[in-house]
């Protein structure tokens, strides 16, 4: 089996010096993980104090979003191209952003295209079914899926880990047996040991469990307990 997949979501809520308070209090224990791939996905302006103080550690940083545009004339727009070289992935279209920021299933697509272009892994979130249906035309550039549903984001109401786990499944066959497919909302470190232990589920995708260093810290530690029983 390969190493469960971790994705730390920080949404919007760290300034550069919580970034740099966050990576002091888990240094010393996270560098040398190695039964997890963890990923950090930062805002934009903390990624290139994450990608030095990260530097020959095994962790690896995603953004939480990129522009749909290649490049030009789109102010304020973060490409593919600017983040190629400075992260190994990034989150496309999180429910946070299809909702607050009328992200389609197209803008979707075009910033997965955009994102193959320069190596970085796209890890897409999708809510239900339908959406896996529309990444049919970029599925080889997938990969990871979140499954992620609307009612677990933020509510401390996990899905079940056999309903993600058939979740998996579906996404499984309809894109590749290869892709991974991790589970977001509401993980902590009384859950996350569940999800991981279903064999369909790579791994996950905790928010408000990770932004603080403590408490990432438990909830990677129960994974370890977790993985050995
Ligand atoms: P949460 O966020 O862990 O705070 O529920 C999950 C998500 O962003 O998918």
């Amino acid at each position: 089996m390969e190493k469960p997949l971790i994705v730390a979501n920080w949404k919007a809520t760290k300034t550069i010096e919580e970034t740099n308070n966050w990576v002091q209090g888990i240094k010393n224990n996270l560098e040398n993980i190695t039964f997890a791939q963890i990923v950090i996905c930062a805002p934009y302006i903390c990624l290139s104090t994450l990608a030095n103080l990260f530097k020959d550690t095994n962790l690896k940083i995603g953004s939480q979003d990129v522009s749909r545009f290649e490049k030009g004339a789109y102010t304020g727009e973060i490409t593919a191209e600017m983040l190629g070289g400075l992260v190994q992935y990034c989150l496309v279209g999180h429910s946070e952003r299809r909702k607050n920021f009328g992200e389609t299933d197209k803008d979707v697509n075009s910033k997965i295209q955009n994102l193959a272009k320069f190596q970085i892994k796209p890890i897409v979130c999708i809510s239900e079914e339908s959406q896996v249906e529309s990444l049919k035309e970029v599925g080889e550039f997938v990969d990871t899926v979140v499954y992620e549903p609307i009612f677990a984001i933020g509510t401390n109401r996990p899905d079940t880990p056999e309903n993600a786990s058939k979740m998996a499944q579906i996404i499984k066959n309809f894109l590749a047996n290869s892709v991974k497919v991790i589970y977001g909302g509401s993980v902590d470190q009384t859950n996350i040991g569940n999800f991981i232990s279903e064999s369909e589920i790579d791994g996950v995708l905790p928010g408000r469990s990770s932004w603080k260093a403590e408490n990432f810290l438990t909830m990677i530690e129960n994974l370890r307990t977790s993985m050995v029983d």
